[in-house]
């Protein structure tokens, strides 16, 4: 299969290659035009597609669906866009494999999860270690492909142990700055604050959530993981007031209401976690926006971001 770098896509070059189907939405020109508005992609990078003229009736088109199509490339507002000539689904005789589109942590599953379960290995507290493996080693088939999120931070495969994994560096090295924070308690923070997010979305081996289970939907994975916690503090005999301080910084780590956390850090290390994760998801959430931006310009707005375009400096 030859190789399509999205990135490297010039205006005004023709296109014939097969892509997935990130997402796509039957969209109106605002004189009452039919059109598909399509975002694509590879491991590599996505990109917008439109196919003008689309029919009015159902679409025969699915999110993950691998696609051949023929476009050409333009510019639209600094950004490359595909206007689709030619589009069809992938047969067998194609032989596409799934796994060459789906974009993933640039590390092996494995290895990640080695780098964090040694962590927790490490936790001196006997407590802490036992709740934090034992909660480990329980979703370890599932970290080993599982995203961060549907969309936004870390949306790949993959994504949640290098999510996980990144954090507990960080932690490492503020611990060493901050000598006041209790590491174990911050290690275990990491490690267990977004686990519940396997329960909270529904993921296929590839990483593609799908959507949302109903827990999470009605829950969400601040409350599934202090569930999950105080469920298995409790059959491990965990000392009442070391799980309540892990359920805090479970609780807290989204810092505000109108994100999930119905109270701000208390302690320094929930306070610290907070900040990690903030660290971690906004500079994956930067580096995403700029894979996509030629240097020298802005980025598209992202919304995570508070809408804010950034900018992509020159290579000199
Ligand atoms: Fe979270
Ligand atoms: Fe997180």
């Amino acid at each position: 299969m030859k190789k399509i770098y999205v990135l490297d896509l010039e205006s005004g070059n023709d296109i014939e290659d097969f892509f997935m189907i990130k997402s796509f939405a039957l969209k109106t020109t605002n004189n009452n035009k039919k059109y598909f508005d399509f975002t694509i992609g590879d491991k590599t990078g996505e990109i917008n597609a439109k196919l003008w003229d689309a029919p009015e009736e159902n679409s025969p088109y699915e999110e993950g669906q691998i696609i051949k199509i023929k476009g050409l490339v333009s510019e639209w507002n600094g950004t490359n866009q595909i206007k689709i000539m030619k589009i069809r689904t992938s047969t067998d005789d194609d032989q596409c494999h799934l796994k060459d589109y789906i974009e993933a942590a640039p590390e092996a599953p494995e290895e990640m999860y080695d780098y964090i379960f040694k962590k927790a290995e490490n936790i001196k507290d006997d407590q802490l270690r036992k709740i934090t493996l034992e909660l480990l080693k329980k979703q370890e088939k599932e970290l080993m492909y599982y995203p961060a999120a549907m969309k936004n931070h870390h949306s790949i495969m993959g994504g949640l142990l290098y999510h996980i994994k990144r954090m507990l560096m960080l932690a490492e090295n503020m611990c060493l700055v901050y000598t006041n924070l209790r590491k174990d308690y911050l290690i275990c923070g990491v490690i267990l604050h977004d686990i519940a997010k396997i329960y909270e979305m529904q993921s296929n081996e590839l990483g593609i959530v799908s959507e949302y289970t109903a827990e999470g939907y009605l829950l969400g994975h601040i409350v599934q993981g202090i569930k999950m916690v105080e469920k298995t503090g409790e059959a491990l005999g965990i000392n009442q007031e070391k799980l309540l301080m892990i359920e805090h910084m479970i609780l807290s780590h989204h810092n505000e209401p109108e994100f999930g956390s119905p109270k701000r850090p208390m302690f320094p290390e929930a306070e610290m976690l907070h900040y990690l994760d903030q660290i971690d998801a906004r500079i994956y959430d930067m580096e995403e926006a700029l894979n996509n931006t030629k240097p020298g310009t802005f980025s598209d707005k992202v919304w995570t971001l508070h809408n804010r375009k950034l900018y992509k400096m020159n290579n000199e």
